[in-house]
């Protein structure tokens, strides 16, 4: 019996995050310069984008880039942003025939204008398609996105369109780049580093953690699989006792 095998699909999560690190370690381990690193985790996304869409996952959300990147070295982020567009004409086929629909979340306007354009091109193009959702994290930071959320809902109640207390959960999180998709369930950070790097904060307030030791590069099919069921171990209380769950 396959890793695979032993996935119950009755129990996939409705929405996977992952922060794939470890790329620069990774070309560091191999005598290579860290972009060749960035080269190989391309690659990974792309195995790990195809085992999710396989398995039934809905929404799948990567993090490629957050706001605190633009603070590395410019020969870094440009080999990064030419990256970007690289795998974007490569796997744009690709994402089509698995029926894939490409969103992008984050401070979009801070990438260079060839990288935006090929980015809007490729989200334009897979509008369709309707198996699964991949979001990629560029220029993302998760405490920007509350301040920007926060923003619009305050100049609403100022102008009176919004009463203040009618502001909850829900409506706040309607006001993030994530309204379109439910809060993710399960969060893989790769590299053995054990801590969130501004990701998403207010969407995992209940997401079950996953980390592994294995670099990004190296993480694979049978890597994710594992994470998944993992993940089907778990007992999901959300604040009740394990009886109240086994009662139901
Ligand atoms: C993750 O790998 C990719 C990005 C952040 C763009 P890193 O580049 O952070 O690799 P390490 O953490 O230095 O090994
Ligand atoms: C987090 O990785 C961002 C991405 C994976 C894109 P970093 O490597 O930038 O995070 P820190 O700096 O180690 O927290
Ligand atoms: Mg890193």
């Amino acid at each position: 019996m396959t890793l695979k095998d032993k996935i119950n699909s009755k129990n996939i999560p409705e929405h996977v995050a992952i922060i794939m690190d470890g790329n620069g370690r990774w070309a560091k381990q191999h005598g290579k310069l860290r972009v060749f690193g960035h080269e190989n985790g391309v690659t990974a996304v792309k195995k790990i984008v195809e085992a999710a869409a396989e398995i039934g996952v809905k929404n799948l959300t990567l993090y490629a880039f957050s706001t605190e990147n633009w603070k590395r070295p410019q020969s870094e982020i440009n080999a990064l942003m030419n990256l970007l567009i690289k795998a974007l004409n490569k796997e744009l086929d690709s994402l089509n025939k698995n029926k894939i629909k490409l969103y992008a979340i984050g401070e979009l306007d801070k990438l260079p204008s060839k990288t935006y354009n090929e980015l809007q091109k490729a989200i334009s193009t897979t509008e369709s398609n309707d198996k699964m959702n991949l979001i990629l994290a560029l220029s993302y930071s998760s405490k920007w996105e509350i301040i920007e959320a926060t923003k619009k809902i305050s100049s609403k109640v100022l102008s009176g369109e919004i009463d203040i207390n009618a502001i909850n959960d829900k409506l706040f999180s309607s006001f993030l780049c994530t309204a379109n998709f439910p809060d993710p369930s399960l969060l893989i950070r790769t590299s053995g580093e054990y801590r969130l790097s501004n990701f998403l904060l207010w969407q995992i307030a209940y997401a079950e953690l996953y980390f592994t030791d294995k670099l990004w590069p190296d993480f694979g099919r049978e890597d994710f699989f594992e994470a998944i069921l993992d993940y089907q171990n778990r007992e999901r209380r959300f604040g009740k006792t394990s009886e109240q769950l086994k009662q139901k």
